[in-house]
């Protein structure tokens, strides 16, 4: 018997090679190839524009770009506002949609509640599930507010099958829970594979293309990569969002990495409650509920979650160590930076930040990795430090350089306003930003060095 002819795909990014490497040359990631048979080359022609020439008739002529005309695409609202703005003011018809994010986050149940409201405008959807029995969906469903209208769900794998059950049908929106469990009886490779992944993605595709049935795709993300990643397919759909969050707190954020019909800065913010998704119009009050006032230690920085400021509060607790080595973590922050940051405090203030432990905390779960939280961080460490608390109703941004000196930041003026709207009375930022802004309802205090920081905690 002939041997069976394998390849090998690389599951980060789907990089295709004869033997297998331990690093991936495209994409530099580490052990990332497996073995998968080969599959029978089905077509020779992209999915993209086997769509496209169904779409437009047999063979495309070539057309002059003046006479293209333009039509704001036709759009759906889900009534979820958080979720129509990521995905740029609605649903674009028979586009295709990524939802990726770890397993467990949320992503079953965001897309069942936006089925729920487009089953209550009367869309004709369809949930097709590979991963969850139906009996699993309905007990989801039911913790959700109850389904006014009817949603109809399909219990399958083989996408051949749902590939005949959706021409029949041609719902408006299918979701497909998740792409991981599907697969072409014509592919040996098992579902999960990237060959699996690419394919079945690829007819979804045409058929979504052709049949202009919107679709949704989510696909698990693995930190170890045993299932091909929705990396893969990034390149395939329209639009790639992720949900994001930590298993440990409530708080949910979609984000758009891809989005060929809207803005990638833009986020929506949910909250995980016991009757699904909530959402979070302002994500700065959810953040600082019930923060401590006049505290040391505790400080209100102003960060950014794509073009949207929220607020958040950082805290540092630092103690004289009763180790040889000085005990340092950073949670919800990047912990390098931090050591950066106490390095520069050590050297440019003259701080004995070696005999002491230090414990940094962004509250709330969130992970804030921006440079704009610097002077936060450092405010707040001295603050500990000396055991003073900043001002009062006082809030902090800006970036820290080595030298000591505080950089400007962008979109300093969103920021400020945010800090308007939530009823500051001072905020400490950046000189460069401060002397920009004109605001008469708000104390700007701009500071330029780290030395200035000792008069204000
Ligand atoms: P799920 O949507 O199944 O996640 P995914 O599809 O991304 O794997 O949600 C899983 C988690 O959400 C699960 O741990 C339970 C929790 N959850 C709630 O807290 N409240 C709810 O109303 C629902 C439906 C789920
Ligand atoms: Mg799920």
């Amino acid at each position: 018997m002939p041997k069976a002819k394998t390849v090998f795909f690389c599951k980060e990014c789907g990089n295709e090679s004869p033997k297998w490497l331990g690093r991936c040359p495209a994409c530099g990631a580490w052990d990332s190839f497996a073995e998968e048979p080969v599959s029978p080359k089905t077509s020779a022609k992209s999915p993209v524009s086997a769509a496209m020439r169904a779409s437009q008739g047999l063979k495309a002529a070539p057309v002059e770009l003046s006479r293209i005309e333009t039509h704001d695409d036709v759009r759906t609202h889900t009534g979820i506002e958080e979720f129509d703005r990521v995905l740029g003011g609605g649903i674009v018809n028979s586009s295709l949609v990524l939802v990726g994010g770890d397993p467990g986050i949320g992503k079953s149940t965001l897309l069942l509640q936006v089925c729920k409201t487009l089953v209550e405008q009367g869309l004709d959807v369809l949930y097709i599930t590979g991963e969850e029995s139906l009996r699993q969906i309905k007990m989801r469903a039911d913790r959700l507010d109850s389904f006014k209208n009817e949603l109809v769900l399909l219990a399958e794998t083989s996408l051949d099958n749902i590939e005949e059950i959706l021409a029949e049908r041609k719902p408006a929106v299918a979701v497909i829970d998740s792409i991981q469990t599907m697969y072409r009886e014509d592919i040996s490779a098992s579902p999960g594979s990237v060959s699996q992944v690419r394919e079945t993605t690829g007819a979804l595709l045409r058929i979504g293309k052709s049949l202009g049935i919107t679709i949704f795709i989510v696909g698990h993300v693995t930190k170890e990569g045993v299932v091909a990643g929705p990396r893969v397919l990034e390149h395939m759909v329209d639009t790639v969002l992720y949900f994001e969050g930590d298993n440990s707190s409530n708080y949910r954020v979609l984000r758009s990495v891809k989005n060929r019909f809207g803005s990638t800065n833009e986020v929506g913010v949910f909250e995980m409650q016991s009757s699904g998704l909530r959402e979070v119009r302002n994500p700065s009050e959810y953040m600082l509920q019930g923060h401590p006032v006049g505290e040391p230690g505790s400080v209100i920085a102003a960060s950014l979650e794509g073009t949207r400021p929220i607020l958040v509060e950082v805290q540092a607790l630092v103690c004289k160590t009763t180790f040889n080595i000085p005990r340092r973590t950073a949670a919800g922050t990047d912990s390098n930076r931090v050591n950066l940051l106490m390095a520069v405090l050590e050297k440019r203030l003259g701080l004995q930040l070696g005999f002491c432990d230090a414990y940094i905390n962004v509250a709330g779960g969130m992970r804030v990795a921006e440079p704009a939280i610097d002077l936060a961080i450092v405010m707040a460490i001295l603050s500990s430090y000396k055991n003073k608390p900043l001002p009062e109703n006082s809030l902090v941004f800006g970036e820290v350089g080595l030298t000591g000196e505080i950089r400007g930041v962008a979109q300093a003026e969103s920021r400020v306003a945010e800090a308007v709207n939530l009823g500051y009375d001072t905020v400490i930022l950046p000189n460069v930003n401060a002397r920009s802004i004109k605001n008469d309802r708000i104390k700007l205090i701009g500071v330029s060095h780290v030395c200035e920081l000792g008069k204000l905690v």
